[in-house]
């Protein structure tokens, strides 16, 4: 009696309905992608894949296994992915939310996405199904894609099965038959036993890969996507497996996640010291100064100006400067000489064969 008059007292009635309200609400409004990805409102979309790319290898079920909500979180990450990835879709969900999009996101499969690597060695037990072969294929990149990290577009005309009409033998295997002989007498033979199966041709299929090409991969590094290799007709296709060239830079040389750089200056800086700024792979600049006398063949370094290191992106190598120098030409008038052998007070006679050992 006592809770039947306090459910119809009109606190209670608005209460209850400003709830179901919200409830409504959250429904309508759909699931937050940004924050599922993690990522601001104005990310671009390689800041979205990346996103992606780290939350699908923590948060792929496999690896949640205690975890009930995880096949639900996964799904949820691979609907955020499909929609902010794609432009037509995010204009849309930015405007009008989940709700906007009509067709429904949500079937997404992330297991399918374009980063074919995303779970390498978790091909499925399938021992005996024939496969295609595995295409390698060389990836040239730029010391700076790796410096900073980049998404690569590769057009992959790739050939596949599709069925047409008509049969062919298939899955074709040995098997052993016993044929009657005689009163008695048997004899056991070998033969070849086939299904039939849809008949197949072969079509050529445009499909767009997009490599990333990750900061601090090393050359060498390879990057594959399972299933995008050659087909084959009563099995799996092959892999396809594109390996990192670096490609020579201009200004700097890489040794592991070391870089290297040479310098020229002048006579007079070497003297009296110098400021300059290297341009880096992002375009940051490296200040260098020095005061001290710098002679041929000096080399000074920039440490965390190298590589970017690959496992942890917030170690970098070491910069090698070595400097080089470039004297005047022509002749000094005598008055100069005499004052630069007031200044430098070296020797002025030159030490005989002391740099010349062993002649
Ligand atoms: C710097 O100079 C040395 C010696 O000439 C050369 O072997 C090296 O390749 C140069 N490095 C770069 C980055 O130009």
């Amino acid at each position: 009696m006592l809770l039947k008059s306090n459910m119809s007292s009109p606190g209670t009635i608005s209460v209850l309905l400003f709830a179901f309200c919200m409830l409504l609400v959250q429904c309508l409004a759909g699931r937050d992608f940004y924050r599922i990805l993690g990522v601001p409102k104005n990310a671009n979309v390689n800041q979205i894949k990346k996103a992606y790319r780290n939350l699908a290898k923590s948060l792929h079920p496999d690896k949640n296994l205690g975890d009930d909500l995880a096949t639900e979180k996964f799904q949820d990450l691979g609907a955020a992915y499909e929609v902010l990835s794609d432009a037509e879709k995010r204009k849309i969900y930015d405007k009008h939310g989940e709700e906007g999009l009509k067709d429904g996101v949500g079937r997404h499969d992330p297991f399918s996405s374009f980063f074919g690597d995303f779970f390498q060695g978790g091909r499925p037990d399938e021992h005996d199904v024939p496969r295609g072969a595995t295409i390698k294929m060389n990836l040239e990149v730029t010391l700076e894609e790796l410096y900073n990290g980049d998404f690569v577009e590769v057009a992959r005309h790739k050939p596949v099965f599709r069925q047409t009409r008509g049969t062919r033998r298939c899955n074709c295997r040995q098997e052993m038959q016993t044929i009657q002989m005689g009163p008695g007498r048997f004899q056991m033979t070998q033969r070849e036993v086939c299904d039939e199966c849809p008949a197949v041709t072969l079509v050529t299929e445009e499909k767009l890969l997009e490599i990333e090409v990750e900061t601090g991969m090393a050359p060498g590094q390879e990057v594959t996507f399972i299933g995008e290799g050659e087909p084959h007709m009563d099995g799996e296709p092959g892999d396809l497996v594109f390996k990192i060239i670096q490609q020579p830079h201009k200004v700097f040389e890489r040794r592991g996640d070391d870089l290297y750089t040479n310098v020229t200056i002048s006579l007079q800086q070497a003297l009296t010291g110098f400021e300059m700024d290297i341009k880096h792979l992002d375009g940051h600049l490296v200040h260098v100064t020095r005061d001290k006398v710098t002679w041929p063949g000096a080399r000074i370094r920039k440490k965390d100006e190298g590589m970017i290191h690959y496992d942890n992106n917030n170690l970098r190598g070491t910069l090698y400067i070595t400097f080089d120098v470039e004297f005047p030409k022509g002749e000094l008038s005598n008055a100069d000489k005499e004052t630069l052998k007031d200044m430098l007070k070296q020797m002025s006679e030159p030490k005989s064969y002391n740099g010349l050992r062993g002649y």
